[in-house]
């Protein structure tokens, strides 16, 4: 302390101190995505056919992001965009095309896929299901059925001990919870209807398919390769403090939404998988001001979803349990960049408010590594780190039927908001510039460009960008 008797100066520097607000040591960094959205052709899938039979041409998953072709290329800009992890999933119609036959080709193929990330040393969080069937397991009921489990259990058994060696963390199930909303509630996916009873089934052959696989993962891993699911997991709200019928409302979803699967599947977690999306207000008898009040005070994604930083630390102080968590997913969809960078640092300035307060989260996955096809909405929402140029890419398609040269990749580019998770991961932690971010219209190039000059070294690199690509891309859109 300055003996200049100033007390001022010295209680200005304790509360105004720049640091680096760090995660722990060890902390994964990575991406997510999942093998229908991105890989293309899927044509033994549930969803291949239903796409072709209720949606327009336009909202088709095709090709989707030729992954299946292009994954060294796309493992290679995770590599280069700093992440130490992976999470992915395998798609269970490829490998079992037909009840009981399965495909060593594309056992192998995921093989190949693996491997490559391990080459990369990146971690791997490896989804066993998520959300598309075998269209032979849909026509034979789908999760409705008694005998899906089995039939998942089957297929679990016959894939793991060939890939088990490249995954370091299983999911078994994706989101059961949302599968359930879009399939009876929404009614937006395939086999929707409405029916309590179709329902209570899928939810209790969904909790059974998981409690299997996990017994078997155990049985053949007992340490060393944790198994969880990956849950959409929502912050609720009550608009007025003391109304109960809100109380009531924020009660029961939490306990539906939230924990009901973790209750019937009691003990056959190692880890909580949370993917955080969601934050909902309830206020009585008035859902539209409700939005409408919230689109008008709050950031919001593309797709309308709140931007509501404070909701994953509440998920997250909620959950808090003797096991580890990890953030499976959480992103935003957004062709306004700033905007990704906003949601970024806010986020995970709540993550990390989380930890300091003892919730043990070990790792985020960054929702999506690229653009991808989103389900019943198509490709419009752009979720990615990586921009996917899909007019590029269908003619790279083109170009690929009639020569033998390797895959292009000009149809990803990489976005500024990718070189600012890149700056978090290499630091483990959000360096005290990047905060400006949180402002609005605050432009990635200005802070990126800060921050190179700050770390004396070069943010900004041709290398750190995807193959045949040389800059990144100079115009991000202002912010609304
Ligand atoms: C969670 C799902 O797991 C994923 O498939 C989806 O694309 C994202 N949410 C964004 O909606």
């Amino acid at each position: 302390m300055p003996d200049n008797g100033v007390i001022l100066d010295n209680h200005l520097e304790e509360h105004h101190d720049h640091e680096t607000i760090y995660f722990p040591s060890g902390f994964l960094w990575g991406a997510s995505t999942s093998a229908y959205q991105v890989e293309g052709n899927n044509t033994n899938a549930d969803w291949w056919y239903w796409e072709q039979t209720h949606q327009p041409p336009e909202k088709w998953s095709g090709q989707a992001c030729d992954q299946y072709n292009r994954y060294e290329q796309d493992f290679d800009l995770a590599k280069q965009l700093g992440h130490n992890a992976h999470r992915l999933s395998i798609e269970w119609s490829r490998i079992e095309p037909k009840e009981g036959e399965f495909n060593q080709a594309e056992i192998d193929h995921y093989k190949k896929v693996l491997k490559s990330l391990k080459d990369r040393e990146l971690t791997v969080m490896l989804t066993l299901w998520h959300f598309t069937l075998p269209k032979w397991v849909a026509d034979k009921g789908g999760w409705e059925s008694g005998q899906t489990p089995q039939f998942f259990e089957r297929f679990v058994k016959r894939i793991v001990p060939e890939i088990g060696v490249f995954v370091d963390f299983w999911i078994t199930l994706n989101e059961p919870g949302v599968y359930i909303y879009e399939t009876y509630i929404e009614r937006a996916w395939p086999h929707s209807k409405k029916s309590w009873i179709g329902q209570a089934k899928t939810f209790l052959n969904l909790t059974s398919a998981h409690k299997k696989a996990y017994k078997y993962l155990h049985s053949v891993y007992p340490v060393g390769k944790p198994v969880g699911i990956a849950n959409n997991i929502l912050s609720f709200e009550s608009y007025h403090k003391h109304s109960v019928t809100e109380q009531v409302a924020v009660s029961l979803n939490d306990l539906f939404a939230n924990h009901l699967f973790y209750f019937f599947t009691h003990g056959t977690h190692d880890f909580l998988g949370i993917n955080y999306y969601f934050h909902v207000r309830f206020r009585s008898g008035s859902f539209i001001a409700e939005r409408r009040d919230m689109m008008q005070t709050h950031d919001i994604s593309d797709m309308g979803w709140e931007v509501y930083p404070e909701g994953i630390y509440q998920v997250l102080t909620d959950l808090a349990d003797d096991i580890p968590i990890y953030i499976t997913e959480c992103g935003i969809a957004s062709t306004n960049d700033d905007r990704r960078n906003r949601f970024l640092i806010s986020y995970l300035q709540e993550v990390a408010r989380a930890i300091k307060g003892g919730v043990n989260v070990r790792g985020f996955f960054y929702w999506s590594l690229l653009d991808n096809f989103e389900w019943h909405l198509g490709f419009e929402p752009r979720f990615g780190l990586v921009e996917v140029d899909y007019e590029v890419l269908a003619k790279e398609q083109e170009l690929r039927k009639s020569t033998t040269s390797p895959y292009k990749t000009q149809s990803r580019k990489i976005r500024p908001s990718a070189l600012v998770y890149k700056d978090i991961i290499q630091n483990n932690g959000i360096p005290h510039s990047l905060l400006r971010f949180i402002g609005h219209t605050v432009r990635a190039e200005e802070v990126l460009e800060k921050r190179s000059k700050e770390t004396e070294k070069e943010m900004i690199q041709p290398e750190v960008l995807g193959k045949g690509q040389k800059e990144i891309p100079e115009e991000t859109e202002k912010t609304a």
